[in-house]
């Protein structure tokens, strides 16, 4: 049941990404993957490691040149970053002799923006997400949990219309990780970008997305594209309601499905399970 229009802010048409490193054999990291985002959408992309997600989402911030196929942004072929799209990866990558502060205003001084007119911005966000008083620390003194908060608001400084994250939190314990997803929803729901999400995990992807994307194994293609049927402001309790449960419990079919494809036996049952909530 799709809630949204098809025309995209983000267009994915036939892109295929082929890696040649020297002389090593090539790999062939995406093949022929297609899909529209449209504005103000919130997409979650699932798969299993090493599927090509991260390849993906370095094409479509143009970090990362296709090998054949389209991608553009509001209708612009992408060819290199854009100022329009903000980056979140797994490690907050922080300049460690910057304070929290400065790391957060650190894109407007590589945009060469006036700083003074974005340290309100840069405090109120870092107030937003529970890190007033911690403005001047460094990051190593900072917990993984906080370090990503200060990552989030980095990205969200220069007010980006499209966020591109990759496995955010999967570095993170479990405990910070559900927090982490609960301030990612509740920002959500005050800013609205458009938003693609890479993530293994699907209890994540459903909590967060509007749309599910799953991909399959390399060289990736989409497998299942799912509308998550609930309405916003979400409650955290979603992830009790029966509901939800199915939702996770057929994604992970699909994942399991398309793996038990690709191997001649099948693993444990527990052993994929773990592996995929991990
Ligand atoms: N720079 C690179 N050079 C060569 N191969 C790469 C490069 N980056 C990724 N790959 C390969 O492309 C495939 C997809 O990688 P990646 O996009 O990182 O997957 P995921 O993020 O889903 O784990 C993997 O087989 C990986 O080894
Ligand atoms: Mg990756």
């Amino acid at each position: 049941m799709p809630v949204f229009a098809q025309e995209g802010y983000v267009e994915v048409a036939e892109v295929c990404k082929v890696y040649r490193n020297g002389t090593r054999e090539a790999v062939e990291a995406v093949s022929s993957l297609s899909f529209a985002v449209p504005r103000g959408q919130f997409v979650a992309v699932l798969g299993p490691s090493g599927c090509g997600k991260s390849t993906l989402l370095m094409m479509v911030g143009g970090l990362e040149p296709v090998t054949a196929g389209r991608i553009t942004v509001d209708g612009t072929p992408m060819t290199g970053p854009r100022t329009s799209i903000g980056v979140m990866f797994q490690d907050a990558t922080l300049l460690p002799w910057k304070s929290a502060l400065d790391n957060v205003l650190f894109p407007i001084r590589v945009l060469k923006r006036p700083l003074d007119a974005y340290r309100e911005t840069a405090q109120a966000l870092l107030e937003r997400v529970g890190l007033d008083g911690f403005e001047h620390k460094k990051p190593h003194e900072l917990s993984g949990g906080m370090r990503q908060r200060v990552a989030i608001c980095r990205a969200l400084v220069y007010d980006p219309e499209l966020l591109l994250m990759d496995e955010p939190f999967s570095a993170l314990d479990a405990i910070s990780r559900d927090e982490m997803n609960e301030l990612l929803l509740d920002l959500w729901q005050q800013y609205t970008k458009t938003a693609l999400f890479v993530t293994h995990s699907i209890r994540e992807a459903v909590f967060l997305a509007d749309r599910v994307l799953v991909m399959t194994r390399r060289p990736a293609t989409i497998v299942e594209d799912l509308a998550v049927p609930f309405p916003r402001p979400r409650a955290v309790t979603i992830g009790e309601t029966r509901q939800f449960n199915e939702i996770c419990g057929h994604l992970r079919e699909c994942i399991e499905g398309n793996r038990d494809r690709e191997r001649t036996r099948r693993p444990k049952p527990d052993l994929v399970r773990r592996e995929l909530v991990g």
